[in-house]
């Protein structure tokens, strides 16, 4: 099949390309690198010895966007572009609405325009009400707490409304619970620009002295050790999930959701205690206050994905942490390379 992957070159895009090129398709990547860089896709490249072509197009501008459609033709499209944290949501919701959900207006628009059916979306755990029973089935009540999560939501309803109207379009929505982890080949993974807000990713700033201890965030909700649950889930599991979907979405039309998480919750303290048991080494961390709109207990029923798309997550939170360390490492080393390079200045006479 030929594939478009938007945000192909992003923390999941990068893994999900990886899959589908391992299983002989081919993909094209556009990508406006606002919180990626090209690097992932010579890394793409190199881990599968295969051919990737990509474009640096921000999917909200459609001229750029339709010169893609024009030149390639696609079987299906994988829509991962899109701006993911909470906090910037809240203070800049314009630019979330903006981008989330105009770009993937402007990139349907484009693929009714081209004849393209099919999509799968990349959804999120976040547009189920918070107070949801856990493990949390795709039936459940959806209420988002935050305008990220209501641009999730409102792409969702999108979909869901478009396939009503259009019964030969197929739409996927994948509710990602929370992806950690890195490629088991250690040479890709995530790479945030800024100071991360996510749980793995600050845990190993923290680790490698990069940034202050790791806060706990609260260690009094009713759970096990006080300290929130969440459903880990190894990134290349959930990629593979979105290949399940591709194929699952060439056979059914109309709008179906469902979740990508292992199915088991563990606690923040659990997840630093199995990252240190797992790399052997020191988790630096305080207990602090609870963060505010967070939710207790979170955790996914799978059922659904693995019954009707076949799919299993295999990776348990020891390999996550050992992969996400593997890549830590190898970003460090690469980072220290790159502070060593001394890079002509000009001479001024
Ligand atoms: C967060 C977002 C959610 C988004 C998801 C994936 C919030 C409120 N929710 O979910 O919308 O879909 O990321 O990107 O931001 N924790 C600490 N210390 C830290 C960081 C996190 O104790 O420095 C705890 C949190 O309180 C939580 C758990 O670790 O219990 C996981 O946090 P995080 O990785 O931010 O994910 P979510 O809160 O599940």
């Amino acid at each position: 099949m030929r594939v478009l992957v938007t945000g192909g070159a992003g923390y999941i895009g990068s893994m999900v390309c990886i899959e589908l090129l391992n299983e002989g398709h081919e993909l094209f990547i556009v990508d406006n690198f606002s919180n990626s860089d090209a690097s992932a896709i010579t890394k793409i490249m190199s881990i599968t010895g295969k051919m990737v072509q990509y474009a640096n197009v921000d999917i909200t501008d459609r001229n750029a966007l339709e010169v893609v459609f024009r030149t390639y033709s696609f079987d299906s499209v994988i829509h991962l572009a899109g701006k993911k944290s909470v906090t910037e949501s809240i203070e800049n919701p314009l630019q979330y609405y903006y981008d989330n959900l105009i770009g993937t207006v402007m990139l349907v628009q484009l693929m009714q325009q081209y004849g393209v059916h099919s999509i799968i979306f990349s959804s999120s755990a976040t547009v189920y009400h918070p107070e949801s029973i856990c493990p949390i089935q795709e039936i459940a009540e959806l209420k988002s707490s935050s305008p990220y999560g209501r641009t999730k939501l409102a792409i969702e309803n999108f979909f869901r409304e478009l396939c009503d109207a259009h019964p030969t379009f197929s739409a996927v929505l994948l509710r990602y619970f929370n992806p950690i982890g890195a490629h088991s080949s250690g040479e890709i993974g995530e790479k945030p620009l800024e100071v991360p807000n996510n749980l793995l990713p600050y845990l190993m700033d923290a680790v490698s002295g990069k940034r202050p201890p790791l806060e706990v965030f609260g260690n009094d909700y009713d759970t096990i050790d006080g300290s929130g649950i969440r459903d880990f889930i190894h990134v290349e599991d959930l990629a593979k999930g979105h290949i399940k979907a591709l194929y699952y979405s060439m056979e059914h039309m109309g709008c179906e959701s469902f979740n990508l998480g292992s199915g088991t919750g563990y606690s923040v303290l659990q997840l630093i205690e199995t990252f240190a048991t797992a790399n052997k080494i020191e988790v630096p961390y305080n207990i602090g206050n609870r963060r505010p709109g967070d939710i207790a207990i979170s955790f996914a029923d799978i059922t659904k994905a693995q019954q009707i798309l076949g799919w299993q997550p295999l990776k348990n939170l020891t390999e996550m942490c050992q992969d996400a360390w593997r890549w830590q490492l190898k970003l460090l080393q690469e980072q220290r390379v790159e502070a060593q390079i001394v890079y002509p200045t000009k001479k001024t006479v």
